[in-house]
């Protein structure tokens, strides 16, 4: 992904989305599968890695690892067997989240994992609590030296973990640590999501013994080893979710290839009930829009496979012209709420009633202006705002969007959006 911190959108407002759209492979299967590649005793393929800062980053951690990196077409192989290193690079792990997810993989293979403590998006504070209690349960010794964590595995116990939250990377984590190390570990309350669902079928391909991934209740039988395989990740839900916010909040007609609509549910509800038309099968999505939105009155996320925080964004934005009244609740992250000061500065109008609660009254017209991307998902809905807004938006800092989307203005123009990137 080329991207700089100077790289702005232009949008001109006001057209209609027509056209097909192939949704890219999912940035979140993708980073936890390629964490857990480094546990194969032999090279595995990833195919369709997408073209995100965050793929490249986590990439860049594996090759300083010492692991040997291949990228042909988007496919990328990896032979873990060249790692050496144990100290997950903390400059890049300050970048992104999804290092964390390095530490289950890196204990697995190398009973130490060293770490800063990880960064990604500024949506709240990030702990990483419930992995370090999970891994000390599991019989890991975890020390804090400034603000580096070391891990070292003293004697492996099988065990059942209770998670206080189902947290996406402390269930991914815990998985990769315990599908390598003999005995039974259980995970009550684990999340849910279809990208653990995703990496449980990439381990079980490697010859890991694991059940339930995607229920209440995850057991994982240790074996000794795991095959390097050949594997397809399944495809974005949350860029797949942005298309259709977008096409609904512009009006159009939008068909929607690679995407899984029972990953999506919750939102396809809401935006019928919103106005739009969706027909789908198992793997497209067809989503018309033909008048003004209706308001959705309330939304709140949760845990899958509630409406998921990271749609959130995309709903604030298509609430502020919908007609009516909408109180959004986000009950995942304590500061997801940064895009609605943008959004007011194209004369949305957002109260906000706290850092987890605002209440959107949708007006008939935004007003193009610039605007600063904060994170990945509000930067997306401020494009989604400034396809709708009169006249012309500039959004700054899209390496944020670049963070999660290929090229999204490649894909919004390819459907009739006026959007250029100006470097
Ligand atoms: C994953 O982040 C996703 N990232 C996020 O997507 C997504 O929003 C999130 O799951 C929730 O679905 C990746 O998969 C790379 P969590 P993760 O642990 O694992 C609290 C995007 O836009 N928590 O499920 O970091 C935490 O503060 C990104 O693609 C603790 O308190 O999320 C949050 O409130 C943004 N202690 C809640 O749990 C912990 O040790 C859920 O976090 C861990 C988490």
């Amino acid at each position: 992904m080329r991207s700089s911190f100077v790289d702005k959108f232009f949008i001109h407002g006001g057209n209609r989305l027509n056209g097909t759209i192939e949704i890219q492979t999912s940035k979140n299967a993708v980073l936890p599968i390629l964490s857990a590649s480094i546990m194969a005793s032999s090279p595995v393929t990833i195919e369709k890695v997408p073209d995100i800062l965050d793929c490249d980053n986590m990439l860049r951690i594996l090759d300083k690892l010492g692991a040997k990196i291949n990228v042909a077409n988007s496919n990328v192989t990896i032979d873990p067997r060249t790692i050496g290193d144990i100290k997950i690079d903390c400059k890049l792990s300050r970048t992104m989240r999804s290092s964390v997810f390095l530490l289950g993989a890196m204990l697995a293979r190398f009973d130490n994992a060293c770490i800063s403590m990880p960064g990604g998006c500024n949506i709240g504070n990030r702990p990483i609590d419930i992995h370090i209690d999970a891994f000390k349960k599991l019989g890991v010794r975890v020390e804090q030296e400034g603000d580096e964590i070391h891990f070292r595995v003293e004697k492996f116990c099988p065990t059942k973990i209770k998670l206080k939250i189902p947290s996406v990377g402390a269930t991914e984590n815990i998985i990769e640590f315990a599908c390598l190390r003999r005995g039974k570990t259980t995970i009550l309350n684990p999340a849910r999501e279809p990208e653990i669902v995703d990496l449980c079928n990439f381990l079980a391909s490697m010859g890991a013994k694991i059940y339930g991934a995607g229920s209440k209740k995850i057991t994982i039988y240790g074996v000794d080893r795991l095959d390097g395989i050949r594997y397809k990740p399944i495809s974005d839900r949350i860029v797949a979710g942005t298309i259709m916010c977008a096409t609904a909040m512009c009006g159009g007609d939008v068909t929607l290839l690679n995407a899984i609509p029972e990953h999506n549910h919750s939102l396809i509800k809401k935006l019928i009930k919103m106005g739009c038309q969706i027909k789908s099968n198992s793997d497209i999505i067809h989503i018309r829009s033909d008048s003004r939105l209706n308001s959705i009155s309330k939304l709140s996320t949760g845990y899958y496979p509630k409406f998921p925080t990271d749609l959130q964004s995309m709903i604030l934005a298509l609430s502020t012209t919908a007609s009516g009244r909408t109180s959004i609740k986000e009950n995942i992250f304590s500061n997801r709420f940064n895009t609605a000061n943008e959004l007011k500065s194209l004369c949305a109008n957002i109260d906000i009633i706290s850092s987890s609660n605002v209440i959107v009254n949708g007006v008939k017209e935004l007003h193009g202006s610039e605007v600063n991307s904060q994170d990945l998902r509000g930067g997306a809905s401020l494009v989604l705002a400034g396809l709708v807004a009169k006249g012309e938006t500039i959004v700054n800092n899209v390496h944020y969007i670049d963070r999660g989307y290929e090229y999204l203005e490649n894909s919004l123009s390819k459907l009739g959006a006026d959007i250029k990137r100006i470097r």
